[in-house]
């Protein structure tokens, strides 16, 4: 008979050694939003309400919407009817690039060539092509660049790694992970565009790819099956990534079925659970092979804060890519995005 589960008493941070930043001990700096759209909103409330940073302008192809937008979630903050003049302004230390990845590598390169450090939203750009054109752009200019991978800042995956780090599960032989999202069809929505980079994959498939590969690095190979959409773009896909060791990942995307947005890392003595939506601060839970289990539950408030300030940390210090979110990750991540649209045979125009 299986020995009876005990649940050991409530870890907090220090216990699980997943440090949970102190936000506003970060440096302040000083952050220009690139379009006025729906996740620079939640990003720029995460600066304000949790750091010591401010959005200091606000840069959207509309004047009127720039204001909107500013009134919203950046008061007093300038606004530019032009991401022109965005990057141009001089009060402006870091542009956070929140266009559609469509966009991001025309977008920054503006940022980029006027001198200013950026964060681009996931994913960096479209391709490992692009991401490669953008990041030596980056590496001539001499600025801080980084993708908004913001789930590598969380504290519940600092805890994650702490604990897969002291052999808590003993080895991770897998990795199961999905982001799926039911989102009505709609040929112009960014999910289904193929002008806008539409498609699950690079849209939600990306946060359980990066998050295997944050934990097992780059695969050996890649077997996907899936289906397109009306318009062409990937809506339902199925990965199995594997590693020369036999590690392997089973991972999952969709734009057409609502999802738990769980992981789970199975090791040898055990395994780590992480409830919806695993990619957001939320809880963590490890089930060793003697039956106990310990919970870990991240604090609350808008979690893209923590990437943020780790943002303005290595700006202040000088840094040109973090060593969490490193280019090389970006890159080979990007490489298993580009692979599994080849195995499906989703092309973006112009490509
Ligand atoms: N980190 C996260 O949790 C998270 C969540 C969702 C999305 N994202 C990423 O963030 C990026 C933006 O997503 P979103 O949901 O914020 O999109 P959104 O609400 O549609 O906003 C995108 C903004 O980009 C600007 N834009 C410039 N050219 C555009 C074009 N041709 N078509 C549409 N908009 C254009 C618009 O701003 P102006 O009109 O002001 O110029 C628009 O408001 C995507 O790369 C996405 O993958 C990240």
């Amino acid at each position: 008979m299986a020995a009876p589960s005990t649940f050991a008493p409530r870890l907090t941070a220090a216990d699980l050694d997943g440090t949970v930043p102190d936000l506003l001990a970060a440096p302040a700096i000083r952050w220009g939003v690139l379009g006025a759209g729906n996740i620079a909103g939640s990003f720029s409330d995460g600066v304000r309400e949790r750091t010591a940073s401010d959005v200091v302008a606000v840069g959207s192809r509309s004047l009127d919407k720039a204001a909107d937008f500013a009134a919203a979630h950046a008061p007093g903050a300038r606004v530019h009817g032009s991401y022109e003049a965005l990057v141009t302004d001089p009060d402006v230390d870091v542009v956070y690039v929140a266009t559609p990845h469509s966009h991001h590598l025309e977008h920054t390169l503006l940022a980029i060539r006027a001198g200013k450090h950026v964060l681009v939203e996931k994913p960096i750009t479209r391709s490992v092509a692009e991401s490669e054109t953008l990041l030596a752009a980056a590496r001539e200019a001499g600025v801080f660049c980084m993708e908004a991978m913001w789930t590598r800042f969380l504290p519940h995956v600092a805890a994650l790694r702490a604990a897969i780090a002291r052999g808590e599960i003993g080895q991770v032989r897998t990795v199961v992970a999905e982001f799926d999202l039911a989102v009505p069809y709609d040929p112009a929505h960014r999910l289904f565009a193929p002008e806008l980079a539409g498609g699950a994959l690079l849209d939600l498939g990306i946060y359980p790819i990066a998050f295997a590969h944050d934990l097992l690095g780059a695969p050996e190979t890649i077997t996907v099956r899936g289906t397109r959409a009306e318009t062409g773009v990937d809506d339902h896909v199925a990965l199995v990534l594997d590693w020369s060791d036999g590690q392997q990942a089973v991972l999952h995307t969709s734009s057409r079925a609502a999802g738990p947005n769980a992981a789970t890392i199975i090791g040898t003595q055990g395994h780590i659970e992480i409830p919806r939506s695993f990619f957001t601060p939320t809880t963590m839970t490890i089930t060793r092979a003697d039956g106990t289990t310990s919970t870990f539950e991240s604090p609350t408030g808008e979690g893209k804060a923590y990437e943020a300030a780790e943002v303005a940390r290595l700006v202040t210090a000088g840094a040109t890519a973090s060593d969490r979110h490193t280019w090389a990750d970006t890159v080979e991540v990007m490489a298993i995005l580009d692979e599994a649209r080849r195995q499906l045979g989703v092309v973006y125009p112009g490509e």
